[in-house]
């Protein structure tokens, strides 16, 4: 059975908190770098949700799960640009797979997924960021996305000390 992957509703994504928060934990626990450092708590991971779902709910942005026999095995979101001269953008962010689905293709559906929801809410330019040279850079590059510059030092790994080089990548879907 394969994944489906479908936006969900703000009062969804509250009833699935949990499991959209173990996404976080998992990911962070591995090491990825999504604006947590260690120790990852369930504490930290559902203040972060706390904090967004109630955008969700005003239609500020777009969150979308790849889910299979009722698990949530990925998600992405497409967060709308609020600048009223920036109606057309969108930035791509907390792509996430979870460790035990990773390498058979999720991501990289999950993307295009978003491209695809962006598109149809009227966003045709997307931007996102991600830490040079890991498996999310990977998975842009391949998706056909362009980068267009590198900040050294742009933020920290998950051990809190070392500063990483962030990759930043556009996608026009006009
Ligand atoms: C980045 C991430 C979302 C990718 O998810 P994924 O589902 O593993 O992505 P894909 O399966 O599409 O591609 C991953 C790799 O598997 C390979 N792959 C895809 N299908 C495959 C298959 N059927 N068999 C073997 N390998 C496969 C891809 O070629 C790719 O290889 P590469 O990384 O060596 O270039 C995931 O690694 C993740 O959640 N990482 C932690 C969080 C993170 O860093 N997110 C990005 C923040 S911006």
């Amino acid at each position: 059975m394969t994944h489906q992957i479908r936006l969900i509703s703000p009062d969804e994504a509250r009833v699935r908190r949990e499991a959209l928060a173990e996404l976080f934990i998992d990911a962070v626990e591995g090491g990825a770098q999504i604006n947590f450092i260690h120790p990852m708590t369930r504490e930290k991971a559902d203040r972060w949700w706390d904090k967004v779902l109630p955008g969700h709910a005003a239609g500020e942005r777009l969150i979308l799960v790849a889910e299979q026999e009722g698990r949530i095995d990925g998600t992405v979101q497409v967060v709308f640009a609020g600048p009223e001269n920036q109606p057309h953008r969108a930035d791509v962010a907390k792509m996430l797979v979870h460790s035990r689905a990773r390498r058979k293709g999720l991501g990289a559906r999950l993307l295009k997924a978003a491209e695809e929801a962006a598109r149809a809410a009227g966003r045709t330019l997307l931007i996102l960021d991600t830490v040079e040279g890991r498996e999310g850079h990977r998975l842009y590059e391949r998706g056909g996305w362009t980068m267009f510059g590198i900040v050294p030092g742009y933020s920290l790994e998950v051990d809190g000390v070392t500063r990483t080089p962030v990759s930043f990548f556009y996608k026009s879907l006009s």
